[in-house]
């Protein structure tokens, strides 16, 4: 009786590991793919990683993207059809799947990830 208890305690401790290892793998995979996006769609103008200067005076650097609002709203727009309202950068429209992977990508570079939008 002992004995199956603690088997069966030490299974579902195995299984609840195993299964949120698996999430945190995944979201690392979606991560990954969202850079991979990025670095192939809009590095030509931003900076999209955690260091340098954006190519294209004035295009935000993707790192500080939440000091403007939180980089979720992004998502929505991304798969929509997304513009900056700037001449110079080209409309987006992705995947529902692929706008979820830039918005994991972006969210996992933010400085400052609970940065409030600025007020002006
Ligand atoms: C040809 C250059 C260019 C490319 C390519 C480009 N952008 Fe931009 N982007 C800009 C510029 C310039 C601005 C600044 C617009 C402004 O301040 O009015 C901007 C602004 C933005 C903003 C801020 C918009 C806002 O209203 O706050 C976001 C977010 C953004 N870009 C995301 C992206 C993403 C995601 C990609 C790739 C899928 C991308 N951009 C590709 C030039 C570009």
């Amino acid at each position: 009786m002992r004995r199956s208890l603690v088997t069966a305690l030490t299974l579902a401790v195995g299984l609840a590991l195993g299964v949120s290892a698996a999430a945190a793998q995944s979201r690392q995979v979606l991560i990954q793919r969202g850079e991979a996006l990025v670095r192939q769609n809009c590095s030509l103008c931003h900076a999209v990683g955690r260091e340098g200067a954006s190519p294209y005076p004035n295009a935000p650097l993707f790192r500080e993207l939440s000091k403007r609002y939180p980089v979720d709203v992004l998502e929505e727009a991304l798969a929509e059809g997304f513009t900056s309202g700037h001449p110079a950068m080209p409309e987006f429209t992705f995947s529902a799947e692929r706008a979820a992977a830039i918005v994991a990508y972006l969210s996992s570079i933010q400085v400052d990830p609970n940065a409030r939008p600025q007020r002006r």
